[in-house]
């Protein structure tokens, strides 16, 4: 079942979200982001655990994908797919486009966001710590 997060499950999240950033909590202000009209934050619960979560800045005619992290257990179950499509239908009618940022080296998010039409239309060069280049994804509504 996908649901809105709330206040509950912000321990959580933050526990899937170091996962894909030491500091995600201290970057990520869930607190403020569920209270804020323009951020979507969205939690797959299976058996009543939270196994992933998709978070988005939502500016009507554009979107963007902020965060997505699928517990490791339960990762090629389409969990994030299925977190993908919801967040879509979400979205206002008048959605343009939606964007993302993502590790050059992030094989299995690649092709995930491949799969939902996203394209590399960026290269932001050793952008990460690691020294490692960020890809700006987009997706364009028909
Ligand atoms: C990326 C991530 C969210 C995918 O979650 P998931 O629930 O396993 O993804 P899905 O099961 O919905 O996979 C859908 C598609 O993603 C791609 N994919 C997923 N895992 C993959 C892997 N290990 N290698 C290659 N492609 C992969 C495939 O195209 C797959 O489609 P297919 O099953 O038809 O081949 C998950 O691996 C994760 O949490 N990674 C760590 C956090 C992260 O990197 N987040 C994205 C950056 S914000």
């Amino acid at each position: 079942m996908i649901r809105e997060a709330t206040v509950l499950d912000i321990p959580r999240i933050n526990e899937l979200g170091s996962l894909l950033n030491d500091n995600f909590s201290s970057v990520n202000h869930l607190n403020d982001m569920l209270e804020d009209s323009l951020s979507k934050v969205y939690v797959y619960e299976n058996d009543d655990q939270v196994i992933g979560f998709i978070s988005a800045t939502d500016l009507k005619e554009t979107c963007d994908i902020l965060s997505l992290v699928v517990d490791p257990e339960f990762r090629n179950q389409l969990v994030a797919s299925n977190l993908i499509d919801y967040l879509i239908s979400e979205l206002d009618e008048n959605l343009k486009i939606i964007t993302l940022e993502v590790a050059s080296k992030n094989i299995p998010a690649i092709h995930l966001y491949e799969k939902f039409g996203f394209e590399i239309v960026n290269v932001r060069k050793k952008y990460y710590a690691d020294g490692d280049d960020a890809y700006l994804m987009a997706r364009e509504s028909e």
